[in-house]
């Protein structure tokens, strides 16, 4: 019983030592488990109980169990304590100001020249056309022969035109995309063909090396310069307002016959005279025509049984004139405070 007193005296002051030093919640349940769990020293008390006498035993059992309570408690006790610590330590630091104002999330936009491409095929398709896209990377004859240029064309020369091998270029306009779609399709053909041009121009607030163009065409039997006409004037009071004043020079392009240009009253002065408009009250929009029987030709259609209008015009040269744009570099700088202004 001597040696029962002694060491339950030992253990609870070398219990009390370790309780001290525990410091984390962590500590404390390994704490526990040491002392309290099946190996630790209380157990082995009880198990040394049988070998005390039968008189001993319930007093000896008593003491063990009342140390076994004690243990438990103050580990209990300090255990409740440290963790309110640290919960009140990890509220400080996950503090939450619900009043703060919220983060602002920007949307996403389309870019300008997206957003006016949109508007013209929705345009477009509403009128007929079928949208259809040709190769940046394409030969001399679908860029050039196919259409009517003669070889000595100075827009083959190299000053124009990115030759990216023997017979590789960039294409210059997507007009290419009429002779693709000749081979490929048979009259009747009605397709918008939006794509990238590229020139070997010095970049400047008004010509780039690349730029976007959409291009239209329409082949059949009986097709007239009035349909050309009718139609786009249509397009261009769809896309710029009923009220646009319209204005159709002649013009030359190797693929059309005969062929114009297109000059609406100028969408900043609506003809005055400004200077986005030079002061002539008007701006050049696109470049239209009949589709030359040697195009059809080569086309393999027959000019004698078909004939076709074509129009191209540059998606920049558009929103520059819609929303009155100083520079046309600032379609490729992703400048935000730029972008941000076409919602
Ligand atoms: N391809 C011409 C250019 O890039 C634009 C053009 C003019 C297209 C007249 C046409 C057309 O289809 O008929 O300058």
């Amino acid at each position: 019983m001597t040696s029962l007193l002694e060491k339950i005296t030992s253990l609870r002051s070398q219990f009390i030592c370790e309780l001290r030093e525990a410091v984390s919640s962590k500590d404390l349940e390994a704490l526990k488990v040491k002392y309290l769990g099946k190996k630790g020293p209380i157990q082995a008390l009880m198990l040394e109980l049988k070998h005390a006498s039968p008189e001993e035993r319930p007093q000896a059992g008593k003491l063990i169990n009342d140390l076994k309570e004690e243990f438990l408690s103050h580990c209990d006790h300090s255990l409740h304590r440290v963790k309110q610590r640290e919960m009140a330590a990890a509220f400080q630091q996950e503090w939450l100001d619900a009043t703060l104002p919220g983060r602002k999330q920007f949307l996403g936009r389309a870019h300008p020249i997206s957003q006016m491409l949109q508007r013209i095929l929705d345009i477009l398709i509403g009128m007929g056309f079928s949208v259809q896209l040709g190769p940046d990377v394409d030969t001399d004859y679908y860029n050039f022969e196919g259409l009517n240029f003669a070889a000595d064309h100075p827009a083959r020369d190299m000053q124009d035109t990115f030759y990216l091998g023997k017979n590789r270029l960039l294409r210059t306009h997507t007009s290419n995309v009429q002779v693709h779609a000749m081979e490929k399709f048979k009259p009747p053909i009605r397709i918008a063909a939006p794509g990238r041009a590229f020139r070997n121009e010095d970049i400047s607030a008004r010509s780039h090396v690349f730029f976007h163009q959409i291009e239209g065409f329409y082949i059949d039997k009986h097709v007239t310069f009035a349909d050309l006409l009718s139609t786009m004037e249509e397009f261009l009071h769809k896309l710029l307002g009923a009220e646009v004043k319209t204005r159709f020079r002649p013009s030359y392009f190797p693929f059309v016959e005969p062929g114009m240009e297109v000059d609406v009253h100028c969408t900043a002065c609506k003809g005055s005279g400004c200077r986005l408009c030079k002061h002539t009250g008007w701006l050049e929009i696109l470049g239209a025509g009949m589709i030359h029987p040697n195009v059809l030709m080569k086309g393999r259609i027959d000019p004698e049984e078909y004939s076709g209008y074509a129009w191209g015009m540059g998606l920049e040269r558009l929103a520059i004139l819609q929303y009155d744009i100083p520079d046309i570099r600032l379609f490729t700088e992703n400048d935000m405070r730029f972008l941000s202004q076409f919602p």
